[in-house]
């Protein structure tokens, strides 16, 4: 495991803690995957042991597990949630507030989650923000194990530079039991429809690009926190954790 740069986990942390502020006792909520997600949850235990009220939907197994570390109650995977919000990580986030997804390979229940959720929270640290979706970030896109390379080779029409992702030598393997192509593309011009058009490739099961989901940017920078929702841009200046 690498450590972590102490200056980004700052970032991080902060734009956790003005989610954590906007939560309401009583709620559902989609609890994202990886690193950034992790200050989210355990902010939120804290809450939650001070007599927070609510209920999580965990977007990975890696989160489950530490969402009952820390004791946040989760609904079963196969309920029918009404979320009230989802709170999740990204790689990459362009200047409308698209997203790459899936550094962590939680890509299709973060977007299942996303898509069930009356407002989407996304937190992140000020690396992952940046003109255009696109390198040095990869677009994922979970495929079934079946077949697979007749899959990549119609993925190659959109990104001639793909790998499977891998893990200790052998194939990722992601919750659903799936593997990862990650796709280079050099910039993504037209990221819904890129995404349209991978969805429509046999074999595959979902993109981790996220588009018009986000209805609230949180970026964590040295400077304080900063806020931008869809429609207003940037609200609030660094530093004010009220936006
Ligand atoms: C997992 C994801 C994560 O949200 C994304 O990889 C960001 O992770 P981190 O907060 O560790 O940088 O999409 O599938």
């Amino acid at each position: 495991m690498t450590a972590s740069d102490p200056s980004v986990d700052r970032q991080k942390r902060a734009a956790a803690e003005a989610a954590i502020e906007r939560v309401r006792d009583g709620q559902i909520i989609g609890l994202g995957t990886g690193s950034t997600v992790r200050f989210f949850l355990e902010g939120l235990a804290q809450r939650i042991k001070a007599g927070l009220r609510i209920q999580g939907v965990p977007t990975s197994k890696q989160t489950a597990r530490l969402a009952h570390e820390l004791g946040i109650p989760l609904l079963p995977d196969e309920a029918e949630w009404s979320l009230d919000v989802a709170v999740d990580g990204a790689d990459l986030v362009d200047v409308h507030m698209n997203l790459i997804k899936g550094g962590g390979g939680a890509l299709t229940r973060e977007k299942i989650v996303a898509w069930a959720a009356k407002q989407y929270i996304v937190i992140v640290d000020e690396g992952k923000c940046a003109d255009a979706l696109g390198a040095p970030v990869p677009v994922p896109v979970e495929v079934l194990p079946f077949g697979w390379p007749a899959t990549a080779r119609h993925l190659q029409r959109f990104a001639p530079s793909l790998t499977l992702r891998q893990s200790g030598g052998r194939p990722f393997i992601t919750d659903n039991g799936h593997y990862i192509v990650d796709l280079m593309i050099e910039r993504v011009a037209h990221p819904l429809d890129l995404d349209g058009r991978l969805n429509r490739v046999p074999g595959v099961v979902e993109t981790g690009l996220f588009v018009d989901c986000t209805t609230l940017l949180i970026v964590g920078t040295d400077r304080g926190v900063k806020f931008v929702h869809p429609l207003r841009g940037e609200v609030q200046p660094y530093g004010d954790t009220t936006g």
